[in-house]
Order: C-alpha cells, then structure tokens, then sequence
C-alpha cells in the first residue's frame, strides 16, 4: 500500500463493545477493549481515507483524522452506522455488538431482596446482517469471533450477511481475540478463498486488512 493509497474513499469503522443497560449504574457488556477497530481506524486514515469510527465504551484515544461518534447500546450503534452508510465505499465491522439486551431498563437502582432475580433478555438488531441486505457498491468486511468451528461458522457469517470477507478469531487463544495487542486470524472472502495469517500486533493485522479491502475496492471498480 502506498502513503495515500485510499486518498478519497469514505470508511466507517466501528470499534468495542455494546453495553446494555440493565438500570442507572448497570450494563450487560463483552470483553472488547476497541483495540482492533482503532488500529484499522487509524491505519486507514494514515493511508488517506476519510474515516468515521463509530465506536462503544472505550479510554482509548482517538486516532489523528478520524472522526468518532461515541455509542453505547447496540441500538445507538445500529442508528450511529446507518447514519453514514450511504455516502460510505466500505463499513468495517470490529465492534462486538451485543445480541440481547434485558427487555427492560429499570428508570430506578434494582434494590436486592433475599431471592433469585431472573433476566428477561430480548434481541437486538443485527446491524451487519441489515447492512448486508442493503448493500449497494459498498464492500463489507465483518468480524467472526468464535471459541470452536472457526472456519465453519464464519464462512456462515460471511454468506449470511453477503460480505465481502470476514476476518475470523478463536477468540478462545491466549493471545488472540479481546484485550490483548495481537490478533491470530484467517480471512474468508466471497469467492471462496481462505486465508491463514499468523501471529501478529494488531496494528500490523490492520495493514493486512486494508490490503485486502485496496484490492476488493480495485475489482469493484474494473467490473
Ligand atoms: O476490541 P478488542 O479488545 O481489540 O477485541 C477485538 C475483537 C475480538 C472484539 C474483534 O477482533 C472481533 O472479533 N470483533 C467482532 C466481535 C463479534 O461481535 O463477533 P460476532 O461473531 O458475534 O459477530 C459477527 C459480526 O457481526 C461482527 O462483525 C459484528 O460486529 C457483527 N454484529 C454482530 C451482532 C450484532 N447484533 N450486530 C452486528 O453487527
């Protein structure tokens, strides 16, 4: 990739986790850090995209030149992004959304008593799958984050959402998936081919990312 190598394309990225709020001081939330979705942020705009990072709960900073819209639920990411979506050439999806949240929010602290307290938990939209489906010249690149099955449940995904390719972690390895700064992944496209790419920081993993999304973006524009 060249210095300005997306110099005018429009990226939407999204980054971290979803928190789901049970009442005033509580949430149902995952294990992202954001880590993943800033370094593709920031690499993307260190290559001259315009980017905007719609991104959870987070202290990391933001990255020079992007644009951040801060979210909380799933339901603000799913607004946040499809606020953007028409005027983007690419939407990268590194957030870890929440699939339910409790049915509902208590306006009031929940006081403890001396029994059990059962959760009623609804679904969320799935905002990737509805991006999928309405899906014009856009290539779309999601994230799988599975503990067993990678290759199958991600090649599932990526049908099921109509991506363009999907970037798959086992989560389940030590140093790969939520929190840490490296990443091990393969890339599943459209086509069929699969990829296996090492251990490697994040950062660099971004590199690969926008690499492959450089290329889909050139092959969008020969047909
Ligand atoms: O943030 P870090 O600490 O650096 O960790 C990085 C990461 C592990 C969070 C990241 O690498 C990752 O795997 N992100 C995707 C997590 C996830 O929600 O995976 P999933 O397999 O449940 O979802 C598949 C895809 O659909 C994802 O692109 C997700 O953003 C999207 N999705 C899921 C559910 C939902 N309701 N809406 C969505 O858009």
């Amino acid at each position: 990739a060249s210095a300005q190598s997306l110099a005018g394309r429009r990226i939407l990225v999204t980054a971290a986790g979803t928190e789901e709020p049970l009442d005033p001081v509580r949430y149902l939330g995952n294990r992202s850090t954001g880590r993943m979705g800033f370094e593709v942020a920031a690499e993307a705009a260190r290559r001259g995209a315009e980017v905007v990072l719609v991104a959870g709960p987070t202290p990391i900073a933001t990255p020079a030149g992007v644009r951040r819209v801060n979210v909380r639920s799933a339901r603000d990411m799913h607004a946040a992004v499809f606020a953007e979506y028409d005027s983007m050439d690419a939407v990268i999806k590194a957030a870890a959304v929440a699939d339910y949240r409790p049915a509902e929010t208590a306006e009031h602290k929940i006081k403890k008593s001396d029994g059990e307290l059962t959760l009623t938990l609804t679904r969320n939209p799935d905002i990737l799958y509805e991006l999928g489906q309405k899906k014009r010249h856009q290539i779309l690149v999601g994230f799988a984050a599975e503990t067993q099955n990678v290759a199958e449940y991600a090649r599932g995904k990526l049908a099921k959402k109509n991506l363009d390719f999907i970037v798959a972690n086992n989560v389940a390895e030590k140093d790969a998936g939520f929190g840490v700064p490296t990443n091990h992944v393969q890339i599943f496209f459209a086509d069929g081919r699969a990829e296996d790419h090492p251990l490697m920081a994040k950062s660099a993993l971004a590199g690969v990312i926008l690499d492959r999304l450089e290329e889909a973006l050139k092959n969008k524009n020969e047909k």
